[in-house]
């Protein structure tokens, strides 16, 4: 009896779990970002994939890997809803990726691209709040003082290639059109 007490159990806890984990986040964290944002922002992700953070989770020895000492500022999305979990279950969000910065990226894939003011409302533009969860001194033990005019700047190339890169976009899709009247709309305000 009490066998099938804790098989029941067991089993309603891992019903619980599917439960909250596919229902409850409505805009979870994609991860594999070089490829998924990279298919649109192709300056951006080469920039990135140039930046140390890039590669920051493979700095970390295999049980550093398992250390929830270093794992939150050495991955993405940690502690967020749909974010990572863990190495087995979320290996995509090993890393400083694109989505650790500008939150979670599923909804603004599902914005038809033509929509451009609805793109650009689904993913933040990130400020210094969010640089900080990470480049703090607690826990760091490899902490430099962190000067975010500093720091933005140094990731400038990356933004700087966002131009070229709109004008690309709104050709590919075919929108110059919408382009604009974007932007009539902005000259007549
Ligand atoms: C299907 C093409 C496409 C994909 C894939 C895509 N984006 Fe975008 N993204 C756009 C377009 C179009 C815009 C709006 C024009 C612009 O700002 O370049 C945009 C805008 C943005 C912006 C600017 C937001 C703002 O407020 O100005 C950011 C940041 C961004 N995308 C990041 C990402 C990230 C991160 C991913 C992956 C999770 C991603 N994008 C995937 C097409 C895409
Ligand atoms: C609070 C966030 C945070 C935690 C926790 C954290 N790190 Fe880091 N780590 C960073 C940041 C940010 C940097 C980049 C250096 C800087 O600007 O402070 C970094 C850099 C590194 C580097 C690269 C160093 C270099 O000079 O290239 C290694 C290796 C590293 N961390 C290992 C670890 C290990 C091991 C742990 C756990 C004991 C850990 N980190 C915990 C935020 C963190
Ligand atoms: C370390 C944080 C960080 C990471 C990682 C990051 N970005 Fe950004 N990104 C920023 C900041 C900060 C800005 C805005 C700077 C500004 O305009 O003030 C920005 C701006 C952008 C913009 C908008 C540019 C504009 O001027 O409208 C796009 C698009 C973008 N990033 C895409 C990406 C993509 C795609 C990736 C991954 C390949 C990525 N970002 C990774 C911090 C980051
Ligand atoms: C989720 C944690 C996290 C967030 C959020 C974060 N960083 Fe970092 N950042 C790191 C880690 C870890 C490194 C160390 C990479 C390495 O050396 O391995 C780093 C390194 C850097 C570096 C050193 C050079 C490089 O290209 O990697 C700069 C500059 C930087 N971050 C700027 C920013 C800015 C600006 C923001 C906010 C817009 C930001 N970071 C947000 C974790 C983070």
């Amino acid at each position: 009896m009490a066998r099938y007490g804790l098989l029941s159990a067991a089993i309603l806890v891992m019903l619980l779990c599917f439960i909250l984990s596919a229902d409850d986040v409505e805009n979870p964290y994609l991860g594999d970002n070089a490829k998924k944002c990279g298919m649109c922002h192709k300056d951006q992700a080469a920039a990135w994939q140039e930046w140390p953070m890039a590669s920051s989770w493979d700095k970390l020895s295999a049980e550093e890997q398992q250390d929830e000492n270093c794992i939150p500022c050495h991955v993405t999305g940690y502690g967020q809803p749909g974010g990572w979990i863990s190495f087995e279950e979320t290996p995509q969000l090993t890393g400083i990726q694109c989505e650790a910065c500008h939150g979670p990226g599923t909804l603004h894939m599902k914005v038809p691209i033509k929509d451009v003011e609805a793109k650009k409302a689904s993913l933040a533009i990130p400020d210094e709040a969010n640089c900080l969860q990470c480049h703090i001194e607690e826990g760091n033990p490899n902490f430099k003082e962190f000067k975010y005019d500093e720091a933005v700047t140094g990731l400038s190339d990356h933004f700087k290639a966002e131009e070229a890169e709109e004008a690309e976009v709104a050709e590919d899709a075919g929108a110059t059109e919408d382009a604009g009247e974007a932007e009539e709309t902005e000259d007549a305000a």
